[in-house]
This record gives structure tokens, C-alpha cells and sequence, in this order.
């Protein structure tokens, strides 16, 4: 028995994918290399842009020839994508040949869903779901090992979906992240832990006993052993000079920081509820250049965000120039139903969206070749 898993969106849902192998491995299945010979294909899906949702709908309507030829092939769609019950109907409507849709809170009991089906299609969306420490991981990424020390995020930046299909910020114990790095490095395969989180900056204001990011970074280093520690994503508000310190001064930390900006206008910034402006943005930037030379620095744009001027956009262009970072993601707006910016007034059309996103990855290409020119 074979299993093909395919996945979409984040560090997290990937490792996300590594429980699902684990679930479905101890469940007597082994990795397929390919959907063609899998028993049992599961789509780990992702809601941050519409994109991705379409590639969903895409690539699970493709199955429809591999059922009629394996009447017995299990396919089951999971993820931030089927945990918006109304994505999650159409997709069980759309495609009668999927067995199993759950949400992203119903995975650890992925395999009862499986044992299920027997008994007919499987649909359910829980609500809520504590974080679930009582599965292990099948490690994927070769030297690297994921750990998770976080789920959910409370910041309702307004363009974003993640808070409303990963729930609210729930941080796992430090001592059962430090118990699972320990395990890790034991094994002598690991050579660099990231840890995984929305918001990693506010790890353990959920728990109330005194752990902080900064805290648990400093912990995880005092663990023995070869081995190098990277983590994302940072929000800026949260980007404490604690947690700089504790980069600046830990050997074994990474000097790397993902700080997505967002955008480079103030404006915008307060309509997407981001809580920094663009001189706090880069205070902290300068903090980071002061106390750690040489720190890699990259960041997230959205261009499009509803109401943008070209004049506001113009800002976001003129703070990638100023910061110089290593390297830049650039997304077109995309409006997420049921988020406050999909409702609000002044939506910008495709065109311009595509316009402002190529000024800024060509920005982002001519600067790289300057770079590369000084070296
Ligand atoms: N938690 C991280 C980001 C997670 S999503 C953070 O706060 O930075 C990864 C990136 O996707 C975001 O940084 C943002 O740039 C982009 N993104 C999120 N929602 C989006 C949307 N509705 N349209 C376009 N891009 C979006
Ligand atoms: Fe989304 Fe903002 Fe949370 Fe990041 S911090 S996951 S962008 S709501
Ligand atoms: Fe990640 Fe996409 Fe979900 S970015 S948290 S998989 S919506």
C-alpha cells in the first residue's frame, strides 16, 4: 500500500506533511514516488492567495481518471483551504471522487478518517484543536529538522486569512520543544533545527510563565551538540531587542531574519493593521545592521492592497532601495473572503497589481545584480 502526499503554502504546511506521512506510515502505507501507483493521495492545501486555491481545484480534478482506473484509490484534501466550510463543500460537490475533506484541526485524526471511508465520504471542519504532541514527524528536509513551537496567529493583519483557519496563537511547552530538539540532535542527522511559527516573536505570551522567544532561543543553544538554529517568521512588532541580542550573541544562531514589511507606506501599513510604521520598520532594521554585521535580511511585499496610490507604491519601491535586503517575496494582493480588507472599497484592478508587482521584482532583480557587482 502507497501513499502520495502533495503539498502547498508554508514551512509549516510542509511540516505539516510530515505528520501525515508519519499518520499514514504507521498505518501500514510506505511513499509512492508518484500519484500514479499511490493507494491513498492526500492534498495538503494552503489559502493565502487565490492561486493557490485554483492549483487545488486544478490538480484534484486531474484525479478523476486515476479513480476510474483504481476504484479503490483513497484521495483526501486537508489543509488551510478545506477548513472554510464553504470551500470545503464545493470541493466535496464539485469532485465526487474524493473520499475525505478535514480542515486543518482534524489532522491527528487523519487516520480514523481513513478507517471511515469504508463506511462512506468523509467530511468534518473542527473548530478549534489543541496542538497535538502525541505523533512523531517523518523528517523530509534532509539535514534540516522542522520543529513546530506554534500554531495560529492573533494579529488579523486584514488581508490575511491564516488567523481564521489556523485558529488562535497557541505556543507548545518549552519543555516539550526542548525534549523534541534534544531527540533530534541525539540522532546525529540533524545539522540545523528552524523553528516554525505565524509569529515566532510572540512565542509564550499565550502560556503566562515568563518564556519568551528570546528565552527559548538562548535555552535551545545551551542543548550540546553541532548543530545550527534558524526560525520564521518574525513579525516587526513583536522583534524584541532581546531576541536581536540573543541572534547577535548565540553562536549557533543563524545570522538571518525574514522581517516581512508588507508595504513601505504608512497609510497602507495602518489599513493592513501591521502596528509598526515605516520608521519603526526601519529603526529595527538599523538595530539589526548595528548589533549583527553581516545579518541576511529579507522580507514580504504585498503590492495592490486596496486604495494603494501609485504615489504609496512609489513608498514600498523606495524602502526595498533603502534597506538593500538579500532578498524579497512580492505578492499581488489577493482578496481572502471573510477578511476586512476583501470588503473594503477601493479594490485595485489586475492590471495595475501586475504592473506594481513587475516595478518591484525588476527593482529587486537590478539591486541583486548591484550586489553581485561590488563583490
Ligand atoms: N506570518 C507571516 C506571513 C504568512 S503568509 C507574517 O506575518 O509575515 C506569507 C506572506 O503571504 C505574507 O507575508 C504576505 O506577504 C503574503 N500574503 C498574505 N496574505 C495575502 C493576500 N491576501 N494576498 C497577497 N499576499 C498575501
Ligand atoms: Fe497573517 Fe499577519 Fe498573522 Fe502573518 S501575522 S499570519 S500576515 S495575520
Ligand atoms: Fe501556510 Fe498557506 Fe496555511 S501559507 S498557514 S498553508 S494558508
Amino acid at each position: 500500500m502507497k501513499y502520495f502526499i502533495v503539498t502547498y503554502g508554508c514551512q509549516m504546511n510542509v511540516h505539516e506533511s510530515e505528520k501525515i506521512a508519519a499518520i499514514l506510515e504507521k498505518m501500514g502505507y510506505s511513499e509512492g514516488s508518484s500519484r500514479e501507483e499511490a493507494d491513498i493521495i492526500v492534498f495538503n492545501t494552503c489559502a493565502i492567495r487565490e492561486g493557490a486555491e485554483d492549483r487545488v481545484f486544478g490538480n484534484v480534478g486531474n484525479l478523476k481518471k486515476l479513480k476510474k482506473k483504481n476504484k479503490d484509490l483513497i484521495i483526501a484534501v486537508c489543509g488551510c483551504m478545506t477548513q472554510k466550510e464553504q470551500t470545503a463543500q464545493k470541493l466535496m460537490n464539485t469532485f465526487p471522487f474524493i473520499d475525505i475533506v478535514i480542515g486543518t484541526f482534524n489532522l491527528p485524526k487523519l487516520g480514523y478518517y481513513i478507517e471511515a471511508v469504508k463506511k462512506g465520504r468523509q467530511l468534518e471542519i473542527l473548530s478549534e484543536g489543541d496542538i497535538d504532541e502525541s505523533l512523531p514527524y517523518k523528517r523530509t528536509s534532509g539535514e534540516n529538522a522542522w520543529v513546530n513551537i506554534m500554531q495560529g496567529c492573533n494579529n488579523f493583519c486584514t488581508y490575511c486569512i491564516v488567523p481564521y483557519v489556523k485558529g488562535r496563537e497557541k505556543s507548545r511547552k518549552e519543555e516539550k520543544i526542548l525534549d523534541e530538539i534534544r531527540e533530534i540532535i541525539s540522532e546525529g542527522k540533524y545539522k540545523k533545527i528552524t523553528l516554525l511559527g505565524q509569529n515566532v516573536n510572540s512565542y509564550g505570551h499565550d502560556l503566562k510563565d515568563g518564556v519568551t522567544f528570546a528565552k527559548l532561543l538562548r535555552d535551545i543553544c545551551a542543548i550540546e551538540g553541532d548543530f545550527t538554529l534558524s526560525f520564521m517568521t518574525s513579525h516587526p512588532k513583536d522583534l524584541t531587542d532581546d531576541v536581536i541580542d540573543a541572534i547577535a550573541g548565540e553562536e549557533k544562531i543563524e545570522k538571518f531574519i525574514h522581517l516581512p514589511a508588507q508595504s513601505g507606506n504608512n497609510r497602507i501599513l495602518k489599513l493592513m493593521n501591521r502596528k509598526y510604521t515605516r520608521e519603526k520598520y526601519l529603526e529595527i532594521i538599523d538595530k539589526i545592521r548595528a548589533k549583527i554585521p553581516n545579518c541576511r535580511i529579507t522580507s514580504d511585499f504585498i503590492v495592490g492592497f486596496p486604495t494603494e496610490t501609485e504615489e504609496e507604491f512609489l513608498d514600498t519601491m523606495a524602502l526595498v532601495r533603502q534597506v538593500k535586503y538579500d532578498s524579497i517575496f512580492a505578492f499581488m494582493y489577493s482578496p481572502r473572503e471573510g477578511t476586512v480588507a476583501s470588503k473594503m472599497e477601493g479594490q485595485i484592478s489586475d492590471e495595475v497589481k501586475h504592473d506594481r508587482v513587475n516595478k518591484l521584482l525588476s527593482l529587486e532583480k537590478s539591486l541583486q545584480k548591484e550586489t553581485k557587482d561590488e563583490d
